[in-house]
């Protein structure tokens, strides 16, 4: 690495401008190279589900993991670890320096849109496992960034609002992870959040505010990486530059340029404050092999895919298994029912979407598990999405008599810039489009051939006319900002329908959709219309009567129910945690026709179970990425255990949630539960989730013989040795949880219990380990706002060791004077 010397040395040779232009992207994911100082392109792609690339490569596909919540779910560090090298071997082969990952963000209510993308509801275990992959990356030569600082823990109108915090919580629930995370892994990049922070000093956007970037985040903690916008949040140019911000993304367009060059002419901002952005670029360039001859990078080394295999199966959490249904004995007939067994929701919507190269759904790696010899039924149950299928081309015809949709391009002034046309009814694009294009008329002729009644349904984002053989259907006058990328309108805009019945001869539809380009500022232009038919078919109660058939016909049924695109994705918040459709129904309706029935909730988010207690077996299998299928055989037949424990809580009524929704109140999005996040608050409140916090059996047991207490050693503010036994029939993994109870003193709001510690096992039947857990003096302390500083309150605090939040085994206690 070269020294701070040679770093200051670089910076010099380089005028006011040239230096500025290094700070705003070069385009939606590189940052300028300067030749002039052997400074390449530094190159960012999203994570945290896999590493998506920039869209430039040959290949745009990728390895897909679980979603972050699975890897939560497996409280297991050193996957973390390996999970973040996989992200490194991918990004190297990409040409990506810097992964967008991980989150660092906390669960705090369950209806958050990007829950699927956060670890945890627990500050400690998020910190655990976002080290593990920030590790990982960095160990092999790329740079992560821990996303998004801070307080950014949900969606709705995200790019607007303030979280408000007391300095208390924010330093000790959501600053900790953040805290950790640097402590732990020096992570090279930070990136600041849309939403803004109101912690009592200081109200401002992330990208301005210099008490949390500046004093808190560079200052304090000693930061030495890279803080990067997130992309289009920069709305100023002195203020987030004097604030800490050092890059602007994306670019090239964006508040600071010419306008930052002029801001440091002119004294309102210092040079120094520039040169200390660019000493930190090089830092950072140098770091990942792109600042010439400077920093070492090791070889690249391939990944293994199998490890998203292990992380799926092993993520998995038994939630209940009554009668010992799980592992499955070999079965001769398998009846796979239910929305998500037939269409898997493999990975949330939004940035960290990655094209997978290979997917394996639930049927083919069930049936590639059975073998020949077993019978695999395979039955839907009814449909669970809102939105019907894309048009295709076969029912769809271009104009010019092609099979899909035809696009024309227009210019402001009418005149036709080109023409294209998809196979397909999805008309998302994002400037894939001539340049000067102000409007995209897209048209077809839909064939309904079946007799019946078919639905035609349309959704634009934008100010567009959309006509079926002349007749408005959708109409809007509005124009969309930036909010329709971010929030839902791109992704998920609303729908429209026209239903058609057709009788003996076919119906020819022509549709037409007259579309203004959508200018997002910052983030370029597009246009968004989804076209979409769905034919006559059976009704929702005729398919769930066939899988009813199907179940009590075969040995076991499998019921995978779940979310998917229309339901999880950044951009918005759910709106309730029920399963969309009639999934509960269909639940129901099995169970009661095969009593080996069990259901896999394929969901990275909270959803109710009403059902659960009437059900011999409920696995939660999170959004398990690429090997799915293969991960649900390993795990029902036996080969893997599914290990997994809850990384949050599931509530039984969404009554009993202690903090429902996020949604900001004239901008602002009050944190007033304070510590009290996630289990904390079910604890405060007395309530009783479905399941707790940590919860999980996985496919053994385990008896906690003792656990004996000492202090230290060295950092440690105590250790916990545990001595614990398999008493079950299988080698297995338990996660030792040691639970904080700190002394209640009523002029501090403490939680009533908070994870301070956990460790991994794993041994044979029979066999008896030790789990040795440290427990950070920081688990004890409190943030002492009038000093400013942490201090340990006196009292007798208790450790208690066990299986859950809930299921305590063991306690010890530690008497502070
Ligand atoms: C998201 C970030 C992401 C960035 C780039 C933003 O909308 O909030 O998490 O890294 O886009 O795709």
């Amino acid at each position: 690495m070269p020294s701070e010397g040679e770093l200051a040395d670089l910076v010099g040779r380089l005028d006011l401008a040239a230096k500025v232009r290094l700070l705003t992207g070069a385009d939606l994911w590189s940052l300028p190279p300067e030749p002039a100082v052997g400074l390449g392109a530094v190159t960012m792609s999203d994570g945290p589900q896999g590493v998506r690339g920039t869209g430039r490569e040959d290949d745009p596909t990728g390895l897909l993991a679980p979603a972050p919540s699975a890897l939560g779910a497996t409280w297991d560090v050193e996957l973390a670890d390996r999970l973040g090298a996989l992200f490194a071997a991918e990004a190297r082969r990409k040409g990506v320096d810097l992964v967008l990952a991980p989150l660092a963000n906390l669960q705090r209510t369950p209806v958050a849109g990007r829950h699927f993308e956060y670890y945890a509801e627990d500050p400690l275990l998020t910190a655990r496992l976002a080290a593990g992959v920030v590790r990982g990356l960095q160990g092999a030569g790329v740079a992560a960034c821990v996303k998004h600082f801070v307080a950014n823990d949900s969606e709705t109108d995200r790019t607007r609002y303030v979280s408000r915090i007391d300095e208390r919580a924010l330093r000790e629930v959501y600053l900790a992870p953040f805290e950790q995370v640097l402590a732990e892994a020096g992570p090279w990049s930070v990136m600041a959040a849309y939403s803004g922070v109101d912690d009592g000093s200081e109200s401002a956007p992330m990208a301005e505010h210099r008490g949390l970037l500046r004093r808190v985040l560079k200052e304090e903690w000693g930061f030495d990486g890279l803080v990067v916008s997130d992309w289009a949040a920069t709305r100023s140019t002195v203020a987030s530059a004097v604030a800490g911000l050092d890059v602007v993304m994306p670019g090239p367009e964006g508040p600071w340029g010419d306008a930052l060059v002029a801001a440091v002419r002119d004294g309102r901002v210092p040079m120094d404050v520039v040169d200390d952005k660019v000493v930190r670029l090089l830092r950072l360039a140098a770091r990942v092999g792109r600042l010439d001859g400077r920093g070492e990078r090791p070889e690249p080394v391939a990944a293994d895919p199998g490890l998203l295999r292990t992380i799926a199966a092993r993520s998995m959490v038994v939630l209940r298994d009554e009668g010992g249904l799980l592992p499955l004995a070999a079965p001769e007939s398998v009846a796979l029912i239910g929305p998500n067994a037939v269409r898997p929701y493999l990975q949330g919507g939004g940035s960290a979407f990655v094209p997978a190269r290979r997917v394996v759904g639930f049927e083919e790696g069930l049936r590639a598990a059975l073998g020949e010899g077993a019978r695999l039924s395979v039955h839907r149950g009814g449909d669970a999405r809102v939105r019907v299928p894309f048009l295709t081309a076969a029912s769809a015809t271009a104009p010019d008599g092609t099979p899909g949709v035809e696009a024309r391009y227009l210019a402001a002034d009418g005149g036709e810039l080109g023409t294209a046309v998809r196979p397909t009814g999805d008309w998302g694009t994002f400037g894939d489009f001539p340049p000067g294009t102000h409007r995209v008329v897209l048209r077809t002729r839909v064939t309904l051939a079946e007799q019946g009644t078919h639905r035609l349904q349309f959704g634009c984002a934008g100010r567009h006319r959309l006509t079926v053989d002349g007749e408005v259907v959708s109409y809007e006058e509005e124009r969309g900002g930036v909010e329709v990328v971010l929030g839902s309108t791109h992704n998920r805009p609303p729908v429209r329908h026209r239903d058609l019945v057709v009788g003996d001869a076919p119906v020819h539809a022509e549709v037409e959709a007259d579309l203004e380009v959508v200018d997002a500022e910052g983030y370029g232009r597009f246009v968004s219309a989804h076209l979409r038919h769905r034919p006559p078919g059976p009704t929702v109660q005729d398919e769930i009567a066939r899988a009813v058939r199907a179940a009590a016909e075969a040995d076991v049924a499998v019921v995978v129910v779940g979310t998917n695109e229309e339901v999880e994705s950044e951009g918005w918040d759910r709106t309730d945690l029920s399963l969309p459709g009639h999934q509960d129904a269909l639940v129901r309706a099995v169970a009661a026709a095969n009593p080996r029935t069990v259901v896999v909730v394929n969901a990275g988010a909270p959803v109710l179970l009403p059902w659960a207690d009437e059900v011999p077996a409920v696995l939660w299998a999170w959004l398990p990425g690429q090997e799915a299928g293969h991960a649900l055989a390993d795990v029902l037949f036996g080969r893997t255990e599914p290990s997994g424990r809850l990384p949050w809580t599931l509530p039984a009524r969404e009554e009993d949630v202690p903090v429902p929704h996020a949604r900001p109140v004239a901008g602002v999005v009050d944190y007033r539960e304070g510590p009290h996040v996630g289990y904390r608050a079910w604890d405060r409140a007395g309530r009783e989730p479905a399941f707790a916090f940590g919860h999980g059996l996985g496919w053994t047991r385990w008896h906690y013989e003792e656990a004996a207490l000492e202090r230290g050693p060295g950092e440690a503010w105590c250790t916990l040795t545990v001595r614990l036994t398999n008493t079950g029939p299988r080698t297995g993994h338990e996660v030792v949880q040691v639970y904080l109870t700190p002394p209640q003193d009523p002029s501090l709001e403490r939680p009533v219990r908070l994870l301070a510690g956990f460790a991994m096992v794993r041994a044979r039947a029979g066999e008896t380990v030790t789990a040795t857990v440290a427990v950070p003096r920081r688990a004890a302390e409190v943030w002492d706002t009038g000093a400013g500083c942490w201090r340990l309150p006196p009292g007798r605090y208790l450790l208690r060791v066990g299986r859950s939040s809930r299921d305590a085994r063991l306690t010890r206690t530690l008497d502070v004077p």
